[in-house]
């Protein structure tokens, strides 16, 4: 028995998570799997309420459970970034969920790139390095052109001391990059591992290591040296290269690993080449520990409540977590409900159909529970 905890958030989230669960128990009914679900109060309402964002008791109760199922969060009346910082950002690093998986799937002839060859790129997204980590400055005269800037890790503790000449009323700033060998290792690793257990032979890894060559220098060398640890081949693009190979020959891609930056860009361009928001699942992945799952699109505000928001993001995000869990074949089955819904034309209006998000739902699980 499996115990996930399920955070539906706000707007559409509960909407669609509920599809997503549905759909999970209707696989437990006609097969091995079973699962039970706590449902965890977190999001803008509550801060409304409350003024709580993600809180202590919040991560103990979460630390108890084996993996995450997410809808979203964010609430117009809250000024943005508050959410975000406090629960998603602070979820991601408190459980350093190091990878994020992006699978961006040709779901013929629903997407904008009508291509005859299908294609199945899996993206690793590195989580919490890169320049993301909020490693920045602005030096002005009034702190003499100087600042400290620094990180504290659990695995390391470093910190800056930078000096720029002062010059009169000039102003600069400076954001880090910083890639650490740990860091790097172990995303290589997983790359290469999740590459294996998908039966290919290569990771694509994404840099622009001919103009940022420390960095994405040192990246390549370690990922040539876990290359050579698992017997596989690696592939090198740089990042303007790959945003163009992505749509001439998405085909072409299996597992790509790609910085926290670049990840963050070239997976939006995965999502529109597999029809949008609503089509998109997530893994915030800790390989070693709590992961969390949920749909790449936000809490819709626009649409909340009405009806329209397409499940089925939340419903390939619940198939990852299934993957993730040890439960492939249950997710494979996830998988065939969306593949059956779309062929039937049974969607919502962003994909041109006619149906509610609960007759969506329903539809899948008419269809898991015919599989018995
Ligand atoms: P959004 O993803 O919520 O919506 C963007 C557009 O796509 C809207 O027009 C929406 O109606 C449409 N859309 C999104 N998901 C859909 C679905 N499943 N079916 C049909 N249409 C869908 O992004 P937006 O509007 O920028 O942000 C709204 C709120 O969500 C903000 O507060 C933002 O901070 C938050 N957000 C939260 C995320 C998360 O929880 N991981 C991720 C992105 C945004
Ligand atoms: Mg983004």
């Amino acid at each position: 028995m499996k115990h996930f905890a399920i955070v539906p958030g706000d707007g559409i989230g509960p909407e669609v998570v509920k599809v997503g669960t549905d759909c999970m128990e209707a696989l437990c009914e006609i097969s091995s799997f079973d699962f039970d679900g706590e449902l965890f109060n977190i999001g803008g309402q509550r801060y409304l309420e409350t003024g709580e964002l993600l809180t202590d008791q919040d991560i103990s109760d979460l630390k108890k459970k084996d993996a995450i199922y997410f809808g979203a969060i964010g609430d117009p009346r809250i000024k943005p970034g508050i959410l975000e910082g406090g629960i998603l950002l602070k979820m991601r690093a408190v459980f350093d969920q190091y990878i994020n998986l992006r699978p961006v799937t040709s779901w013929f002839p629903y997407v904008p790139l009508k291509r005859e060859v299908p294609f199945d790129i899996h993206f690793l997204r590195e989580n919490t390095e890169d320049f993301y980590m909020g490693l920045g400055a602005k030096l002005r005269k009034d702190n003499g052109y100087r600042a400290e800037i620094g990180v504290k890790r659990e695995s390391y503790d470093m910190g800056f001391d930078i000096k720029a000449e002062p010059s009169e009323d000039d102003e600069y700033s400076i954001e880090v990059g910083l890639l650490s060998r740990k860091g790097v290792t172990r995303f290589a690793d997983y790359a290469f591992k999740y590459a294996q257990a998908r039966g290919e032979d290569k990771v694509t890894l994404v840099d622009k290591a001919n103009v940022i060559t420390n960095n994405y220098g040192m990246q390549r060398e370690i990922f040539q040296q876990k290359a050579d640890e698992y017997g596989m081949k690696l592939d090198f693009m740089f990042v303007d290269a790959m945003s163009m190979a992505m749509i001439v020959r998405p085909e072409t891609f299996g597992t790509v690993a790609v910085p926290n930056l670049f990840g963050d860009i070239l997976t939006d361009l995965g999502a529109q080449l597999q029809g949008g928001l609503g089509m998109g699942g997530s893994g915030n992945i800790n390989p070693h520990g709590l992961s969390m799952f949920e749909p790449i699109h936000g809490s819709a505000p626009d649409i909340a409540g009405q009806g329209k928001a397409n499940p089925i993001a939340a419903v390939l995000a619940a198939e990852m977590l299934l993957d993730n869990q040890g439960f492939p074949e249950e997710g494979r089955m996830l998988h065939a409900a969306v593949r059956h819904c779309l062929d039937t034309m049974q969607v919502t209006p962003d994909l041109g159909g006619k149906l509610r998000t609960e007759e969506v739902g329903k539809a899948m699980v008419d269809f898991i529970l015919n599989q018995k």
